[in-house]
């Protein structure tokens, strides 16, 4: 099995505030985006033949060079991403090649620092024959669903939720389906799935998966980092 990984990074990732796009801020003297590609990359079972990296449009040529080292033997393409998450990963998706290819990975380049196993109890499980794969670990905090107001509605039961990470991993033709009917309000591509029915199974996730956000989640990440170095 051959596996195209798409890396939406065009978000501004104003919750961590600076001048640069989140994707391209810096742990350990590296950028976001990099440590992410080269978590997927160390996935070896992964068998990636293709990155497809979604980048805020006009900076295309110039991450292109920057990447072009740390993608290996593997092919990079870089695109302009869209305005929401979901535009990106579509049009991500458009160059991604359909012959040969039979998983699709879509990887947030904020969740740099997720472990090989994730990766490859992902793809794993679309091998598997799963159509739609999300890693997932437990809610912690009591989650409550709350109005307009702000006034608590309920309280779902926590054993029943999880949060949810990324690498997802997906049938290449049910990816593709599921985005041409339209990603609004979509915050990840199993949600679209979802809505087209499709069964979306779990792997276990990690908390070093854990999605880079504000500013505390970069001394996190740097702390990590130097703990992996050790
Ligand atoms: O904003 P959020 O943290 O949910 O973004 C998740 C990922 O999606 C980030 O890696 C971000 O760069 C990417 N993104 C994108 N295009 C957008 C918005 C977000 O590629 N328009």
């Amino acid at each position: 099995m051959s596996t195209a990984a798409i890396i939406p990074a065009a978000g501004l990732g104003l919750r961590l505030g600076g001048e640069t796009p989140k994707a391209f801020r810096e742990v350990g003297g590296e950028s976001l985006l990099v440590h992410a590609m080269r978590g997927l990359l160390a996935a070896t079972a992964a068998d990636l033949v293709c990155f497809v990296v979604a980048v805020p449009a006009g900076t295309e040529e110039l991450m292109r060079k920057e990447l072009q080292p740390y993608a290996g033997n593997v092919p990079l393409l870089v695109i302009p991403g869209g305005a929401e998450r979901a535009d990106s990963v579509r049009a991500a998706l458009e160059v991604v090649p359909v012959d040969g290819i039979d998983c699709v990975l879509v990887h947030d380049a904020a969740r740099a620092f997720v472990p090989v196993e994730v990766v490859e109890r992902v793809v794993a499980a679309v091998r598997d024959g799963a159509a739609a794969v999300v890693p997932v670990v437990p809610v912690t905090d009591t989650i409550k669903r709350v109005s307009a107001a702000g006034e608590v509605v309920d309280t779902p039961d926590r054993s029943t939720l999880v949060a949810v990470q990324t690498p997802q991993g997906f049938d290449p033709a049910v990816l593709r389906r599921a985005h041409a009917a339209g990603g609004i309000g979509a915050t990840d591509d199993a949600m679209l799935c979802e809505r087209l029915g499709v069964t979306v199974v779990t792997v276990e996730g990690s908390e070093d998966a854990f999605k880079v956000t504000r500013p505390r989640d970069l001394l996190l990440a740097e702390a990590l980092l130097a703990e992996r170095r050790l």
